[in-house]
Order: C-alpha cells, then structure tokens, then sequence
C-alpha cells in the first residue's frame, strides 16, 4: 500500500489508468508560484498519484500572466527543482519537466519578442486566451510563436464559451496550424455540461492533438477516476497524441 494513503479515512475511489496517455503536458504541481500546488507536501500528494495512474512523465505548467502570476524562467526554474528533488528523494518513476502556460497579454507578447519561452519538448507552446470574451491577440501571438518556429498548443479549446456552437472558430484554429489540448476533467462534466458537450464535439471533429490534466491539486486528478464513465476516454486513448512518449 502506498504509505503516503495510511491514515487517509475517506476511501477515494481507485486511479484511473492513463497509462496509455503516457504524459501530462498540463499540470499545476509547482509548489507556491500560481493557484496549484501550494507547498511541498501538496506536490508530492500529486506526484504519487501520478504514478498510481501510470504517468511517466509531467510537464509542469504554472501560469504565466501579466496580472497574477508573472512566473520568469528563474521562477519556473527555482520551483522545479524542488519537485525534483521530491521525485529523487522518494524514488518515484516520474520524468518532470519545466514549461508554462502562457496567458495571452502583453507580457506574453514580450516574452515571445525576446525569445524567453519554455516550450514543450522544445517546440510546443502551451497558452490559454481569456475565458469571457474572444481576444484578437490570440490570433496575433499565435502567428508570432509560428515564426519563431514554435507550435502553438491551445489550453482547453472546449472551455471557451464564446465558442460554443460555432465550429467555424474551432476550425479557423486549426486551419491556420494551432494544435488544441483538451482538459482531461472536461470528460467529467467537471466545468460544465457546456463545456463536456464541447469536449465531446471536438473529439468527434478530430480536433484534439494533445490532452493534459490542468491539475491544481490532488482533488483534481482524483477525479478523474470519473473518466471512465464517458465512453469517448476509449477513444481518446488510441489517438496519435502528441503527448505520447515517442
Ligand atoms: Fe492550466
């Protein structure tokens, strides 16, 4: 049994396999630098679940914005190398690394204009637009991180709104090279009914190039055990996703 359960008196239902997810190219494990991971302990809750779940890699994705969390590389950087030291310590089977999720701002557009980004993998760009209202800036970024030869990866097409019910929006995306990330928890009807319809159509669409947990916490992945209930996470598990371990 894992240790880190004994004394645990709620009994959690069990993990879901996402062993054939393979990676998470969206989590909020690092401790103390946005709203995820609030310390040490938390991280490490975190990191055993992911091995229950048969994760093998995590790409950690604390939030780069403007307003609330203007994380740097030193920030990102510092904050890694603790869960990395978790992982040694407790010798978990986990590959971490550091990347971001990028709000689309101003301080976005900077950092791109100068070349400070964590990509994925070394090509992928992870970036969310506002929930509320369609930004023309999106578009512009995007654009710009194709010719600094990036790809942009879209955060949760399905959580935007505004969409909903226009796949022509979707469809621009895509057409112009924008890879979407679906949000594991949108399956769950975590967000919404809204939002786990728009799940689902982009699925159908074969819209969907990667998918992440944008975990906060250990609650989130948690659960996720509700995934198995929608028959689309068989699907998901054949697509040739980019966050497959190649
Ligand atoms: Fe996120």
């Amino acid at each position: 049994m894992f240790s880190f359960l004994k004394g645990s008196k709620s009994k959690s239902p069990q993990a879901v396999s996402l062993a054939a997810i393979e990676s998470d190219w969206h989590c909020h494990i690092l401790p103390g630098i946005d709203d995820g991971s609030q310390n040490e302990e938390q991280s490490l809750e975190m990191l055993h679940y992911y091995v229950q779940m048969g994760i093998k890699k995590i790409v950690a994705t604390p939030h780069v914005r403007a307003d609330f969390y203007k994380n740097t590389h030193e920030t990102i950087t510092a904050a890694c190398q603790k869960v990395q030291k978790l992982i040694q310590s407790h010798n978990l089977p986990l590959v971490l690394e550091a990347s971001a999720e990028y709000y689309a701002d101003e301080n976005f557009f900077e950092l791109i204009t100068h070349g400070q980004l964590l990509p994925i993998e070394n090509q992928y760009i992870l970036f969310e637009l506002p929930m509320q209202n369609a930004s023309l800036w999106g578009v512009k970024l995007a654009e710009m991180l194709q010719k600094k030869g990036y790809t942009p990866l879209l955060a949760h097409p399905e959580r935007y709104r505004y969409w909903h019910n226009k796949p022509k929006e979707w469809s621009l995306w895509k057409n112009n090279g924008v890879c979407f990330q679906l949000n594991l928890l949108s399956l769950t009807g975590f967000y919404g009914a809204a939002e786990r319809r728009a799940a689902e159509q982009l699925l159908e669409a074969d819209y969907i190039d990667a998918v992440g947990t944008d975990a906060h916490g250990l609650r989130h992945l948690q659960k996720l055990s509700e995934l198995t209930q929608n028959p689309l996470f068989e699907n998901i598990q054949q697509l040739p996703l980019l966050n497959r371990l190649g």
